[in-house]
């Protein structure tokens, strides 16, 4: 075997999926290894299937647990599989607790580990993710970035990969090759919501979720804005509000989490997307969507700079003033800008990085 992707979470699965549909085009050995930290079924195996990935080689099964435990497991796991056959590489997608893992697991095995969406930074040490995605960065040999200021953000950060390249965005490819499904799609309409004519909105970020004043803060601001809102809501998030008392708001529909092709139909039918989701801000931004961010910090400030996502935190007043201001933005500007992230060929330009690693690991 000459190539792993390994992964465990939704986000990761649509960041890998064209990357392995590439690899495989070019005749590269690869085979793909769920950590299962996202464990229901349309968290995760729902995710393989639209996304064409086939089963996965190796599922580790991690499930629910404290962090610890799924980092732990998922090291010790993947260290049983590489005692039996290691890969030349593997590929490690993102920022969270099964990339971390995945990294450390790697390098105790001798394994070289390329970094998918390698140097975002959103400079907030609160959030796991930002941890994780800078010591990843520090023990991967490939660092495969989005955007070029991910690159300046690795070279300011002295990080000693052998290389370090800027692919574009991977799950940019995935929303281009799935895009004819999702504007076909039309799951707003089943739920009685017309065009442009609500908010799509997703709350999963610890540092939101699990703070009962801010949840609660948020869900009064967004239940009193003008336009109906259809929130899909993360296990985490239900969980806290069942925690928490916290009751549904009569402008507020609550869904389950949806498949991608469903959600990114929402957001193309969406007037406006409230998220604190990294991958979602893009995906909106892609599909022509302005968003309030529910941070105080994202990795993705190009999206703020070219106007399709404003910072909001949890403050009622800026919310509703953030989406006074959505309404006016100049959509065909942040359309324009949508090349920050790469043209769609980001898989291709992965498969040259990786082929360039191996063969210069081969002479080397
Ligand atoms: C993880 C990632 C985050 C990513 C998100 C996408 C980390 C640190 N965070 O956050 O970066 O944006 O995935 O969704 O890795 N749960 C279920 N069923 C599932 C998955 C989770 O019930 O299929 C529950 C878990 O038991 C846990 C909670 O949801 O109580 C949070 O899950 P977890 O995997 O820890 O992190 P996410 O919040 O999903």
């Amino acid at each position: 075997m000459s190539v792993s992707i390994i992964l465990g979470t939704r986000p990761q699965i649509i960041k890998s999926a064209p990357v392995y549909a590439a690899l495989r085009r070019r005749g590269v050995e690869c085979e793909i290894v769920n950590t299962g930290q996202h464990y229901d079924y349309v968290m995760n195996r729902q995710f393989f299937s639209e996304l064409e990935l086939p089963d996965p080689a190796a599922d580790l099964n991690v499930g629910a647990g404290t962090p610890s435990q799924q980092v732990s497991a998922i090291i010790a796991g993947l260290g049983v599989l590489f005692d039996r056959a290691s890969p030349k590489i593997a590929i490690v997608p993102g920022d969270t607790n099964s990339a971390l893992a995945a990294g450390i697991a790697c390098v105790k095995s001798g394994v070289p580990v390329a970094h998918l969406e390698s140097g975002c930074r959103s400079g907030d040490f609160r959030m796991a993710e930002e941890v994780n995605r800078r010591l990843l960065d520090h023990m991967s040999h490939v660092l495969l970035c989005p955007t070029s200021r991910c690159v300046a953000n690795v070279r300011r950060e002295h990080v000693l990969a052998d290389s370090v390249a800027n692919v574009g965005d991977t799950m940019y490819d995935s929303l281009l090759k799935l895009r004819p499904r999702i504007m076909a799609s039309d799951p707003a309409s089943k739920l009685g919501l017309s065009h442009e004519d609500y908010v799509f909105m997703t709350l999963h970020r610890a540092e939101t979720v699990d703070d009962p004043v801010a949840l609660r803060r948020v869900m009064g601001a967004v239940g009193s804005l003008p336009l109906p809102v259809a929130f899909s809501v993360h296990p985490r998030t239900k969980a806290r509000f069942e925690e928490f008392g916290i009751p549904p708001h009569p402008n507020v529909k609550l869904l389950e989490p949806l498949p991608y092709i469903e959600a990114l139909g929402m957001v193309s039918g969406s007037r406006l997307v409230i998220t604190d989701s990294g991958g979602l801000q893009k995906e909106a931004f892609w599909l022509g969507r302005p968003s309030l961010i529910a941070r105080e910090t994202t990795e993705w400030g190009e999206i703020v700079r070219a106007g399709g996502a404003i910072l909001v935190g949890t403050d009622p007043k800026r919310i509703k003033r953030g989406y006074a201001t959505s309404q006016k933005v100049d959509k065909a500007r942040f359309r324009s800008a949508t090349r920050i992230f790469g043209a769609g060929n980001a898989s291709e330009k992965v498969v040259d990085a990786i082929e360039d690693y191996l063969r210069k690991s081969v002479r080397d």
